[in-house]
């Protein structure tokens, strides 16, 4: 059964990579171009310094979600010093590289405490579900996968959303009526489900 999800993924991956436009994502030169990422992405619990907040996983991601992230950082309409700095220096291929590499990271199963209500924040959860999937696994790979990314970093997304510093028209609609409860208890729960890994090895 876990082989067969495995196979299902290989063959959906290709699918997209042959659909678009891009030259096809090589995983084996995307390993050596992250490896400078690695400073941050590939230390478990790694922190920004201000505003603190833990780097985000980005092991499991989704190829074009990934890919979509770094052109954001590159052409400035998503802000941060240093990621604006990193996604820069990056060709399209080398998104492309980077985005197969880490597609490739098997679902893990999260172990960390969290501090919101996990139950509570499954209610809200339901409102995400048509684009998230249920439990943060997005089922269509345009989506960013939620599932075992990091409360802290869930929680800083969702109001960068709400205070407009993060600028995505469907997500600042989807979290507008959301309190600071909700916020709170919809990231706990995301980041108890199996899902997205430090990138380690
Ligand atoms: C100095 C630490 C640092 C380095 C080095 C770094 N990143 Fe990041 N990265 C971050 C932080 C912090 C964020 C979250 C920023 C924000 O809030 O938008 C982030 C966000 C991202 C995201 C978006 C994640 C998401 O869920 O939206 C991707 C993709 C990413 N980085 C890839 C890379 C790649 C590829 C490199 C190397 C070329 C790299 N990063 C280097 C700290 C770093
Ligand atoms: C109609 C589809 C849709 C729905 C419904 C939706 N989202 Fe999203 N979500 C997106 C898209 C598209 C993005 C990527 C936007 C971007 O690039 O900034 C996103 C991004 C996010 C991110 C940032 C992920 C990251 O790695 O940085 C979070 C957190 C998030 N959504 C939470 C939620 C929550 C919580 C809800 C329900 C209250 C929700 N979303 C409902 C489409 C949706």
């Amino acid at each position: 059964m876990k082989r067969k999800n495995v196979w299902l993924g290989i063959a959906s991956a290709a699918f997209l990579v042959a659909g678009s436009a891009q030259g096809a994502g090589d995983p084996v030169a995307g390993k050596s171009k992250f490896y400078a990422c690695k400073g941050c992405h590939g230390i478990p619990g790694y922190t920004n310094v201000y505003p603190t907040y833990h780097v985000p996983k980005v092991g499991g991601q989704y190829e074009p979600y990934v890919i979509s992230a770094l052109q954001a950082y590159k052409n400035g309409s998503r802000k941060h010093a240093s990621m604006e700095g990193n996604a820069g220096a990056l060709s399209d291929q080398d998104m492309a590289d980077i985005a197969a590499y880490l597609a490739q990271f098997e679902s893990k199963e999260q172990e960390g405490p969290v501090t919101g209500d996990v139950t509570k924040g499954k209610e809200v959860a339901a409102k995400c579900a048509s684009c998230h999937g249920e439990d943060g696994n997005a089922p269509a790979p345009n989506f960013p996968r939620l599932a075992g990314q990091y409360e802290s970093y869930l929680v800083k997304a969702i109001q960068d959303y709400q205070s407009g510093k993060r600028n995505n028209p469907i997500m600042q609609s989807m979290v507008q009526g959301l309190s600071e409860e909700d916020v709170k208890n919809v990231s706990a729960y995301y980041a108890s489900q199996t899902g997205l890994s430090v990138v380690e090895d």
